[in-house]
Protein backbone atom coordinates (compact mmCIF):
# COMPACT_ATOMS: atom_id res chain seq x y z
CA UNK A 1 0.00 0.00 0.00
CA UNK A 2 2.68 2.17 1.08
CA UNK A 3 4.75 1.70 -2.26
CA UNK A 4 1.85 2.00 -4.30
CA UNK A 5 1.12 5.50 -2.92
CA UNK A 6 4.97 6.17 -3.38
CA UNK A 7 4.30 5.46 -7.19
CA UNK A 8 1.37 7.36 -7.32
CA UNK A 9 2.84 10.31 -5.90
CA UNK A 10 5.91 10.13 -8.57
CA UNK A 11 3.06 9.20 -11.12
CA UNK A 12 1.56 12.93 -10.33
CA UNK A 13 5.33 14.72 -9.61
CA UNK A 14 5.37 13.84 -13.48
CA UNK A 15 2.44 15.01 -14.47
CA UNK A 16 0.18 15.65 -16.54
CA UNK A 17 0.17 12.64 -18.96
CA UNK A 18 -1.05 11.69 -22.09
CA UNK A 19 -0.49 8.02 -21.84
CA UNK A 20 -2.34 5.89 -19.61
CA UNK A 21 0.86 3.34 -19.12
CA UNK A 22 0.36 0.51 -16.67
CA UNK A 23 3.18 -0.15 -14.68
CA UNK A 24 4.52 -3.57 -13.66
CA UNK A 25 3.00 -2.53 -9.83
CA UNK A 26 -0.68 -2.35 -11.60
CA UNK A 27 -0.61 1.65 -10.74
CA UNK A 28 -1.72 3.84 -14.02
CA UNK A 29 -0.48 7.35 -15.10
CA UNK A 30 -3.89 8.27 -16.14
CA UNK A 31 -6.68 6.31 -15.63
CA UNK A 32 -8.89 9.18 -15.92
CA UNK A 33 -7.90 9.85 -19.48
CA UNK A 34 -10.76 11.66 -21.39
CA UNK A 35 -10.04 9.58 -24.21
CA UNK A 36 -10.67 6.06 -22.36
CA UNK A 37 -7.47 3.66 -21.82
CA UNK A 38 -5.14 5.56 -23.97
CA UNK A 39 -3.51 4.29 -25.93
CA UNK A 40 -4.05 0.75 -25.66
CA UNK A 41 -7.52 0.47 -26.85
CA UNK A 42 -5.80 1.73 -30.26
CA UNK A 43 -3.29 -0.60 -30.25
CA UNK A 44 -5.71 -3.34 -29.78
CA UNK A 45 -6.24 -2.62 -33.06
CA UNK A 46 -3.37 -1.75 -34.39
CA UNK A 47 -0.85 -4.53 -32.46
CA UNK A 48 -2.14 -7.59 -35.42
CA UNK A 49 -0.77 -4.90 -38.54
CA UNK A 50 2.96 -4.61 -37.03
CA UNK A 51 5.10 -7.61 -37.12
CA UNK A 52 5.07 -10.17 -33.91
CA UNK A 53 8.53 -10.87 -34.15
CA UNK A 54 10.62 -7.39 -34.29
CA UNK A 55 14.19 -8.99 -33.52
CA UNK A 56 17.06 -6.81 -35.14
CA UNK A 57 14.58 -4.12 -35.86
CA UNK A 58 15.59 -0.34 -35.21
CA UNK A 59 12.61 1.28 -34.28
CA UNK A 60 12.07 5.83 -34.17
CA UNK A 61 9.05 6.83 -32.62
CA UNK A 62 8.56 10.26 -33.50
CA UNK A 63 6.54 12.35 -30.53
CA UNK A 64 6.93 9.14 -28.61
CA UNK A 65 5.42 11.14 -25.66
CA UNK A 66 5.71 8.72 -22.40
CA UNK A 67 6.49 6.08 -24.15
CA UNK A 68 3.40 3.81 -24.93
CA UNK A 69 4.19 2.40 -28.59
CA UNK A 70 7.71 2.28 -28.18
CA UNK A 71 7.34 0.14 -24.90
CA UNK A 72 4.92 -2.29 -27.16
CA UNK A 73 7.21 -2.22 -29.98
CA UNK A 74 10.51 -3.01 -27.86
CA UNK A 75 8.72 -5.59 -26.29
CA UNK A 76 8.73 -7.17 -29.60
CA UNK A 77 12.14 -7.45 -29.92
CA UNK A 78 12.61 -4.41 -31.43
CA UNK A 79 15.22 -1.09 -30.68
CA UNK A 80 13.88 1.55 -30.28
CA UNK A 81 14.71 5.71 -29.94
CA UNK A 82 12.09 7.26 -29.08
CA UNK A 83 11.82 11.08 -29.70
CA UNK A 84 9.86 14.28 -28.25
CA UNK A 85 10.01 17.88 -28.12
CA UNK A 86 8.61 18.52 -24.80
CA UNK A 87 10.94 17.98 -21.80
CA UNK A 88 8.41 16.68 -19.78
CA UNK A 89 7.19 14.04 -22.20
CA UNK A 90 10.86 12.76 -22.08
CA UNK A 91 11.35 12.31 -18.68
CA UNK A 92 8.06 10.36 -18.03
CA UNK A 93 9.09 8.18 -21.04
CA UNK A 94 12.42 7.80 -19.00
CA UNK A 95 11.04 6.87 -15.95
CA UNK A 96 8.81 4.63 -17.30
CA UNK A 97 11.53 2.48 -18.74
CA UNK A 98 13.34 2.18 -15.59
CA UNK A 99 9.86 1.09 -13.86
CA UNK A 100 9.00 -1.82 -16.79
CA UNK A 101 12.90 -2.61 -16.59
CA UNK A 102 13.28 -1.81 -20.53
CA UNK A 103 16.17 0.39 -20.84
CA UNK A 104 18.68 -1.41 -22.57
CA UNK A 105 16.23 -1.75 -25.30
CA UNK A 106 14.46 1.97 -25.72
CA UNK A 107 16.27 5.08 -25.37
CA UNK A 108 14.33 8.51 -25.23
CA UNK A 109 15.96 11.71 -26.26
CA UNK A 110 14.77 15.33 -26.50
CA UNK A 111 14.64 15.92 -30.29
CA UNK A 112 12.08 17.28 -33.19
CA UNK A 113 11.04 15.60 -36.30
CA UNK A 114 12.92 18.13 -38.10
CA UNK A 115 16.15 17.26 -36.84
CA UNK A 116 15.75 14.29 -39.39
CA UNK A 117 17.33 17.15 -42.20
CA UNK A 118 20.18 16.64 -40.35
CA UNK A 119 20.36 13.19 -40.01
CA UNK A 120 21.40 10.21 -42.56
CA UNK A 121 20.34 7.56 -40.37
CA UNK A 122 17.52 4.53 -41.25
CA UNK A 123 15.58 2.72 -39.24
CA UNK A 124 13.15 -0.54 -39.99
CA UNK A 125 10.38 1.38 -38.62
CA UNK A 126 9.06 4.68 -38.05
CA UNK A 127 6.46 5.26 -35.88
CA UNK A 128 4.46 8.27 -37.17
CA UNK A 129 1.59 8.85 -35.16
CA UNK A 130 -0.15 11.97 -33.55
CA UNK A 131 2.48 14.46 -34.68
CA UNK A 132 1.45 15.40 -38.52
CA UNK A 133 -1.34 17.47 -37.57
CA UNK A 134 0.86 19.39 -34.87
CA UNK A 135 3.32 20.37 -37.50
CA UNK A 136 3.23 24.07 -39.62
CA UNK A 137 5.55 21.98 -41.95
CA UNK A 138 4.06 18.96 -42.28
CA UNK A 139 4.59 17.48 -45.86
CA UNK A 140 8.42 18.12 -45.24
CA UNK A 141 8.40 16.32 -42.51
CA UNK A 142 6.52 13.36 -44.25
CA UNK A 143 9.31 13.76 -46.60
CA UNK A 144 11.97 13.65 -43.86
CA UNK A 145 10.05 10.64 -42.41
CA UNK A 146 9.90 8.43 -45.74
CA UNK A 147 13.63 9.39 -46.13
CA UNK A 148 14.45 7.74 -42.79
CA UNK A 149 12.56 4.23 -43.13
CA UNK A 150 13.62 1.29 -44.40
CA UNK A 151 10.58 -1.09 -44.15
CA UNK A 152 7.77 -0.10 -42.43
CA UNK A 153 6.23 3.55 -41.51
CA UNK A 154 3.16 3.44 -38.81
CA UNK A 155 1.03 6.73 -39.30
CA UNK A 156 -1.43 8.42 -37.83
CA UNK A 157 -3.29 12.00 -37.77
CA UNK A 158 -6.23 13.66 -36.63
CA UNK A 159 -8.33 13.79 -39.95
CA UNK A 160 -11.52 15.69 -41.32
CA UNK A 161 -14.45 13.44 -41.24
CA UNK A 162 -15.64 11.31 -43.96
CA UNK A 163 -13.80 9.01 -46.49
CA UNK A 164 -14.98 10.00 -49.33
CA UNK A 165 -12.90 10.86 -52.07
CA UNK A 166 -13.65 12.72 -55.46
CA UNK A 167 -11.71 11.18 -58.84
CA UNK A 168 -8.38 13.31 -59.24
CA UNK A 169 -7.65 14.25 -62.57
CA UNK A 170 -4.36 14.24 -63.19
CA UNK A 171 -4.33 17.68 -65.32
CA UNK A 172 -6.58 20.59 -63.80
CA UNK A 173 -6.71 23.28 -66.46
CA UNK A 174 -6.50 27.05 -64.78
CA UNK A 175 -9.87 27.23 -65.95
CA UNK A 176 -11.21 24.36 -64.10
CA UNK A 177 -10.08 25.36 -60.46
CA UNK A 178 -13.75 24.68 -59.55
CA UNK A 179 -13.26 20.92 -59.34
CA UNK A 180 -10.77 22.00 -56.64
CA UNK A 181 -14.22 22.54 -54.64
CA UNK A 182 -15.63 19.08 -54.76
CA UNK A 183 -15.96 18.40 -50.94
CA UNK A 184 -14.53 15.10 -51.71
CA UNK A 185 -11.05 16.70 -52.85
CA UNK A 186 -8.24 16.17 -51.27
CA UNK A 187 -7.17 18.60 -48.79
CA UNK A 188 -6.21 19.96 -45.66
CA UNK A 189 -7.94 22.49 -43.10
CA UNK A 190 -6.13 25.04 -42.34
CA UNK A 191 -5.92 25.84 -38.27
CA UNK A 192 -5.23 29.32 -37.69
CA UNK A 193 -6.27 29.48 -33.64
CA UNK A 194 -7.17 25.82 -32.32
CA UNK A 195 -9.11 23.08 -32.26
CA UNK A 196 -9.87 21.62 -29.02
CA UNK A 197 -8.18 24.51 -27.39
CA UNK A 198 -4.97 23.34 -28.50
CA UNK A 199 -2.87 25.87 -30.23
CA UNK A 200 -0.44 23.30 -31.56
CA UNK A 201 -3.24 21.51 -33.72
CA UNK A 202 -2.21 23.25 -37.60
CA UNK A 203 -3.51 20.94 -40.64
CA UNK A 204 -5.98 18.65 -40.26
CA UNK A 205 -6.33 17.17 -43.77
CA UNK A 206 -8.96 14.82 -45.05
CA UNK A 207 -9.27 10.76 -45.40
CA UNK A 208 -8.42 11.52 -49.24
CA UNK A 209 -5.39 13.82 -48.74
CA UNK A 210 -3.77 11.80 -46.23
CA UNK A 211 -3.52 8.65 -49.07
CA UNK A 212 -2.51 11.52 -51.78
CA UNK A 213 0.45 12.94 -49.27
CA UNK A 214 1.51 9.14 -48.51
CA UNK A 215 1.99 8.15 -52.56
CA UNK A 216 3.44 11.53 -52.80
CA UNK A 217 6.11 11.15 -50.28
CA UNK A 218 6.64 7.46 -51.56
CA UNK A 219 4.84 5.17 -49.45
CA UNK A 220 2.64 2.72 -50.29
CA UNK A 221 -0.53 2.02 -47.87
CA UNK A 222 -0.51 -1.98 -46.66
CA UNK A 223 -3.21 -1.81 -44.22
CA UNK A 224 -5.35 0.25 -42.12
CA UNK A 225 -5.77 -1.41 -38.89
CA UNK A 226 -7.76 1.56 -36.94
CA UNK A 227 -9.49 4.66 -37.92
CA UNK A 228 -6.92 7.09 -39.16
CA UNK A 229 -4.23 4.54 -38.65
CA UNK A 230 -2.04 3.90 -42.17
CA UNK A 231 0.49 0.71 -41.98
CA UNK A 232 2.67 2.16 -45.08
CA UNK A 233 5.73 0.43 -46.92
CA UNK A 234 8.41 2.58 -48.54
CA UNK A 235 8.51 2.74 -52.24
CA UNK A 236 10.37 4.96 -54.61
CA UNK A 237 9.66 8.68 -54.42
CA UNK A 238 8.34 10.39 -56.89
CA UNK A 239 10.53 12.41 -58.78
CA UNK A 240 8.48 15.96 -58.56
CA UNK A 241 8.46 15.05 -54.94
CA UNK A 242 12.23 14.67 -53.21
CA UNK A 243 13.13 17.80 -55.62
CA UNK A 244 12.43 20.12 -52.68
CA UNK A 245 13.71 18.18 -50.11
CA UNK A 246 17.13 17.68 -52.07
CA UNK A 247 16.98 21.73 -52.37
CA UNK A 248 16.35 22.49 -48.79
CA UNK A 249 19.04 19.43 -47.57
CA UNK A 250 21.38 21.02 -49.86
CA UNK A 251 21.02 24.73 -48.79
CA UNK A 252 21.67 24.14 -44.78
CA UNK A 253 24.60 22.22 -45.92
CA UNK A 254 25.35 25.49 -48.09
CA UNK A 255 23.67 28.66 -47.36
CA UNK A 256 23.67 31.19 -50.44
CA UNK A 257 21.16 33.88 -48.91
CA UNK A 258 22.00 36.23 -45.97
C1 LIG B 1 -0.92 13.85 -29.78
S1 LIG B 1 0.60 13.41 -29.08
C2 LIG B 1 0.87 11.82 -29.82
C3 LIG B 1 1.72 10.94 -28.97
C4 LIG B 1 1.98 9.55 -29.54
N1 LIG B 1 2.79 9.60 -30.72
C5 LIG B 1 0.69 8.84 -29.81
O1 LIG B 1 0.39 8.54 -30.97
O2 LIG B 1 -0.04 8.57 -28.85
C6 LIG B 1 1.76 14.43 -30.00
C7 LIG B 1 3.19 14.27 -29.52
O3 LIG B 1 4.07 14.80 -30.50
C8 LIG B 1 5.01 15.62 -29.89
N2 LIG B 1 5.46 16.58 -30.91
C9 LIG B 1 4.80 17.67 -31.38
N3 LIG B 1 5.52 18.30 -32.32
C10 LIG B 1 6.65 17.57 -32.48
C11 LIG B 1 7.80 17.71 -33.31
N4 LIG B 1 7.92 18.76 -34.14
N5 LIG B 1 8.79 16.80 -33.23
C12 LIG B 1 8.68 15.75 -32.34
N6 LIG B 1 7.62 15.58 -31.51
C13 LIG B 1 6.62 16.47 -31.59
C14 LIG B 1 4.27 16.23 -28.71
O4 LIG B 1 5.12 16.75 -27.73
C15 LIG B 1 3.45 15.05 -28.24
O5 LIG B 1 4.15 14.23 -27.35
Amino acid sequence: MALQSSMREQISGLGPWFHNLHLPDGTQTSPDHPFGDFPSFKWQHVASAVPDDLTGWSVLDIGCNAGFYSFELARRGARVLGVDVEPLYVRQARWAAREFDMKDRVDFIEGDVYGLLGASQHYDMVWFTGVFYHLRYPTLALDLVRRATRRLMVFQSMTMPGEERAVVPTDVPLNRRELMLDEHWPKMAFVEHRVADDDSNWWVPNAACVEGLLRSAGFEVVSRPEHEFYVCKPVSVPAESSRDLARIAASIAAPTAS
